[in-house]
């Protein structure tokens, strides 16, 4: 009896010691968003699981090992012990009943995380290999009667208002991705397949400041580099960026294109500055002769760089693997945005 109490005192000073430790360490980056206040919140609640169930364990442990091991002399065989009903129902009662708790726990604060907001905005993420591209919908009241316009902002770096709920809708346009801002708590993967694989994230930003998005799912050779920076501004300057952002692109064109070049995430695959890649680089491609995969060539133009963006596969230069670049491209960009990115590429000699 006297070991049970002296052991019982040890375990629950080395809980609260390694519970207080567990808690305050800087394990986790700061926190950015309302929904990490609840993830934070039930992941306290296991760092004190964790520090109670390994006091008990490795303090029976010791305690065993010193106070009861064989000292000089000794010769017998320990207490034959068979078996102790009351203990053994303890210890399957009390475990059933905390993970019972704790799924009860666990669903409540993922109904915290997901709750909608009816004034949340939404902003379509797409991830490809190996790049985020957020797309945000502005409508625009029509001038003298018009109907209303309703434009889409694209745009590489995750702009967030503070303080109001964003629904993040999700959607791959190649293999599996998986969406994580770490300052936020929140993951998910990111699914291709369409309307029906697209998969919502909500956040609701609580500090201003540049995060960052990472991948983490494995999705190829790249993977290591598809970040994204997230930007949380106050509202009044998310709606400014938001204006500027709709309107044209007020730049020449082949500063436009490169801007959608970047965004669209083209450079990702083909270099500018001569680098071998997943696609040809594009410095100095335009006027050139190109041997193509089926034995044919063709000189760069500007109707085989149309055709390429739009029709990726029809022509394959040598040493290039078909069936990589995503085909959705002409649905994806306006002509003129194409032209842009044309312009773009002739202007890399
Ligand atoms: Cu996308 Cu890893």
């Amino acid at each position: 009896m006297i070991h049970l109490i002296i052991v019982s005192v040890l375990v629950i000073i080395s809980t609260v010691l390694l519970g207080l430790f567990l808690t305050n360490a800087p394990i986790l980056p700061v926190q950015a968003s309302v929904q990490a206040e609840t993830v934070d919140w039930l992941f306290g609640i296991h760092w004190w699981f964790i520090a109670f169930f390994f006091s008990l364990i490795t303090v029976f442990i010791l305690y065993s090992v010193i106070v009861f091991r064989r000292r000089k002399g000794e010769r017998g065989d320990g207490q034959y012990i068979t078996g102790h009903h009351n203990l053994e129902i303890v210890w399957t009662v009390i475990p059933i009943a905390i993970v019972l708790w704790l799924a009860v726990v666990g669903g409540s604060t993922l109904a915290d995380v997901e709750r909608r907001d009816p004034q949340a905005i939404t902003i379509d993420v797409y991830a490809s290999q190996w790049v985020w591209r957020f797309e945000y919908t502005v409508t625009v009241p029509g001038q003298d009667g018009a109907p209303e316009v309703t434009t889409a902002v694209s745009s590489e770096t995750l702009y967030l208002p503070k303080d109001r709920q964003a629904v993040l809708r999700l959607h791959s346009t190649d293999v599996i991705h998986s969406f994580f801002v770490p300052e936020f708590r929140l993951k998910q993967d990111v699914l291709p397949g369409g309307e029906e694989f697209t998969r919502e994230l909500r956040v609701t930003p609580k500090m201003a400041g540049t995060f960052m998005v990472r991948c983490a799912e494995i999705c190829g050779r790249l993977h290591y580099d598809m970040q994204a920076d997230v930007t949380v501004v106050a509202e009044e300057e998310f709606n400014a960026w938001l204006a500027e952002q709709s309107g044209d692109c007020n730049l020449t064109d082949p500063e436009c294109g490169q801007r959608w070049a970047a965004t669209y995430g083209c450079t990702a695959c083909h270099s500018i500055n001569g680098d071998a890649g997943v696609g040809p680089t594009w410095l100095g491609i335009f006027g050139s002769q190109e041997d193509l995969v089926d034995g044919s060539s063709v000189t760069v133009d500007e109707a085989y760089l149309h055709e390429s963006i739009v029709d990726p596969n029809a022509k394959i230069v040598a040493g290039f693997q078909p069936g990589i670049m995503p085909q959705t491209f002409g649905e994806q960009l306006t002509e003129e945005q194409i032209q842009q990115i044309i312009a773009f590429i002739m202007s890399l000699q």
